[in-house]
C-alpha cells in the first residue's frame, strides 16, 4: 500500500448477521485497492455486489470484520472525528432540508463543522453559481427541479472544503439527458479542484463517462477487473473495456 493513499483497502472482508442468528453472511470478501489523490474511480457492480458497504466503510459508517481500511492514513470508523470535515457524501436522493433555501441547504456541510455565518455564505453562494444555480439561492427544493436539487446537493458537497468525495449513485434517479450533463461537470469540478472521487455506480456507461479508473466488483464483493482509463481513448478501446465489463457482470 503507498503511504500517500488518499484510500486504501487491504484485504478487506465485512460479515453481516443473517436475520434470526446462526450463520453469517459475508457481504465483502477479501477487497484490496488503494486510491490515490486526484482520481476519480468508479466503483461498479450488480446490486447486492457490496458496493454501499464498501461506501460505508470508507465513510466510516461501519468498521470492517476483517482487513484494515484507511482514509488519509486514519481509520475512518475508529477516528471517525478525525476525519470530519475530510470526507463529502452525495447520495441518490439529494437530501435536501426542504425547510430551508438553496443557499441554505449548499451551506450546510460547513455548519456542521462549526464555521461562521458569512463563511459559510461565501462558500456556498460560490458553489452555487459554480454549479449554474445563480438566482436560485433563495428557492425551497420543492421549487427546484430534479436537477437542480442534485446541483445543491453536488454545491453542498464541495462548499464544505472535504478533499475526498464519496458518491452512491447520485445521478441515477435522474433522466439520462440532465445525467450525462451533471457527470460532466463533476467530473470536472473535480479535477479543477483537486479533489479525490468514489462513484459508486450500476451503470458502465457512467462508469466509461466519469472515472480514471473503474474497479469492477463480483457478488459478494471481490475485485473482478481494475481498469485505468487513458485520457482520449478511442471508440474501438472503450468498446473493448465495455465488453470486458459486461462479460463479467454477466457471470
Ligand atoms: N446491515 C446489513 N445487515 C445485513 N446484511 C446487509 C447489511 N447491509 C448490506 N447487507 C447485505 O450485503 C450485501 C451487499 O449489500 P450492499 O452493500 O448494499 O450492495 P450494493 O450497494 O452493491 O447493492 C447484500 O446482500 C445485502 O443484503
Ligand atoms: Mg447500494
Amino acid at each position: 500500500m503507498s503511504a500517500a493513499a488518499e484510500i486504501s483497502f487491504d484485504n478487506v472482508v465485512k460479515d453481516f448477521p443473517r436475520p434470526g442468528g446462526g450463520e453469517i453472511f459475508r457481504a465483502v470478501d477479501g477487497v484490496t485497492f488503494s486510491i490515490a489523490r486526484g482520481d476519480i474511480v468508479a466503483l461498479l457492480g450488480k446490486t447486492g455486489c457490496g458496493k454501499s458497504t464498501l461506501f460505508n466503510m470508507i465513510a466510516g459508517l461501519t468498521g470492517p470484520s476483517a482487513g484494515t481500511v484507511r482514509v488519509r492514513g486514519r481509520d475512518p470508523f475508529g477516528e471517525f472525528d478525525a476525519l470530519r470535515g475530510e470526507i463529502a457524501i452525495v447520495f441518490q436522493n439529494d437530501r435536501l432540508l426542504p425547510w430551508r433555501s438553496a443557499i441554505a441547504n449548499a451551506g450546510l456541510g460547513l455548519e456542521m463543522l462549526g464555521r461562521g455565518a458569512a463563511e459559510r455564505k461565501a462558500a456556498a453562494q460560490f458553489w452555487l453559481t459554480r454549479l449554474g444555480l445563480a438566482g436560485h439561492e433563495a428557492d425551497y427544493p420543492h421549487a427546484l427541479s430534479g436537477g437542480m436539487r442534485q446541483r445543491v446537493s453536488m454545491a453542498r458537497a464541495f462548499a464544505a472544503g472535504a478533499g475526498i468525495l464519496l458518491c452512491d449513485e447520485p445521478f441515477s434517479a435522474l433522466d439520462e439527458m440532465t445525467a450525462q450533463t451533471l457527470r460532466g461537470e463533476f467530473s470536472s469540478l473535480v479535477r479543477e479542484n483537486g479533489r479525490t472521487a468514489v462513484f459508486i455506480t450500476h451503470s458502465i456507461s457512467e462508469a466509461l463517462e466519469l472515472g480514471d479508473r473503474i474497479i469492477v466488483l463480483r457478488r459478494p464483493a471481490r475485485i473482478a477487473l481494475d481498469i485505468r482509463l487513458e485520457r482520449g481513448m478511442d471508440r474501438a478501446r472503450r468498446d473493448e473495456i465495455r465488453e470486458n465489463i459486461q462479460a463479467v457482470l454477466a457471470e
